[in-house]
């Protein structure tokens, strides 16, 4: 980072566009169609939508884990598409973590080491006692030494957890976190993605669970490709309110 202005917005996204070429001759897929938005430090920022809305797609753009087809994303005050490979994907091993509904920890790696892998790869002194530290705050130091396939889902997204917490990353994605959790599991996950986003760390996340997504501080509501709506002081009745608008079917509690 460098000037203050940067310090503002840790991701600031202008008019986003994205197609997907159709495959064998099929017409092109537009799934975003002008999407600009910011994020502030400190801030956790939720997106709903219905299914197929581009919600993955615009994370991954975010993240510049997929490139965009016209528009910008600025990481940190740096316009993505200026950065070379090498130095993206520094930028993304330095600064991002992203946590999938699937957990994606490396199953011949124990709970420790899958949350002090980041801070390996980037040669980091302390790489071992920050994934310590990590755990301990996600409430596993006791499952350190176990391998992924030997902990519950909850157990494993909390490394997951782990992980960004121990790489520093200052910004953190969350594809439906907490869609493979029961409610009581899930929870616990929520919190701990809500504890993240302090300080200078923000955090966005994609869910299908309005009432974790009214846990944000904003709520950005994607309809077609585009944001249809966003709530300043979410509640899990205005966020229903806004999702139902936005098209989605949503059963009555
Ligand atoms: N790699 C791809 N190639 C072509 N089309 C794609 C690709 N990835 C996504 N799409 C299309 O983009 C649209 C949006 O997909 P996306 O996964 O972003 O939706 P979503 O809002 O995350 O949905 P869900 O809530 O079901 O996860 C879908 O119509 C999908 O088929
Ligand atoms: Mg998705």
């Amino acid at each position: 980072m460098t000037g203050s202005a940067d310090r503002l917005t840790l991701l600031d996204v202008e008019d986003v566009t994205k197609e997907f070429d159709g495959v064998r001759g099929a017409a092109q897929t537009t799934v975003l169609r002008g999407v600009s938005l910011r994020v502030a430090p400190g801030e956790m920022v939720a997106i709903v939508g219905p299914s197929g809305s581009g919600k993955s797609t615009l994370l991954y753009c975010l993240a510049g884990l997929e490139p965009v087809s016209t528009g910008r994303v600025k990481l940190f005050g740096r316009d993505i598409a200026t950065l070379g490979r090498n130095a993206l994907a520094k930028l993304r091993r330095d600064q991002i973590g992203f946590v999938f509904q699937a957990y994606n920890l490396i199953p011949s790696l124990s709970a420790e080491e899958n949350a002090g892998l980041p801070g390996r790869l980037a040669r980091r002194k302390g790489a071992a006692s920050a994934a310590r530290s990590a755990l301990e705050a996600v409430g596993l130091s006791s499952r350190g030494r176990f391998l992924p396939g030997k902990l519950s889902g909850g157990q494993q997204q909390r490394v997951a957890i782990a992980r960004v917490l121990a790489s520093g990353a200052m910004l953190v994605f969350a594809d439906e976190p907490t869609g493979a959790l029961d409610t009581r599991t899930g929870e616990q996950v929520l919190s701990l993605l809500r504890d993240a986003a302090t300080g200078e760390r923000s955090v966005v996340i994609v869910t299908h669970d309005l009432e974790a997504a009214s846990r944000a501080d904003r709520v950005l509501v994607l309809r077609d490709g585009v944001i249809h709506a966003e709530l300043h002081a979410p509640t899990s009745e205005n966020v229903l309110e806004a999702v139902r608008a936005a098209g989605e079917e949503v059963p009555a509690a």
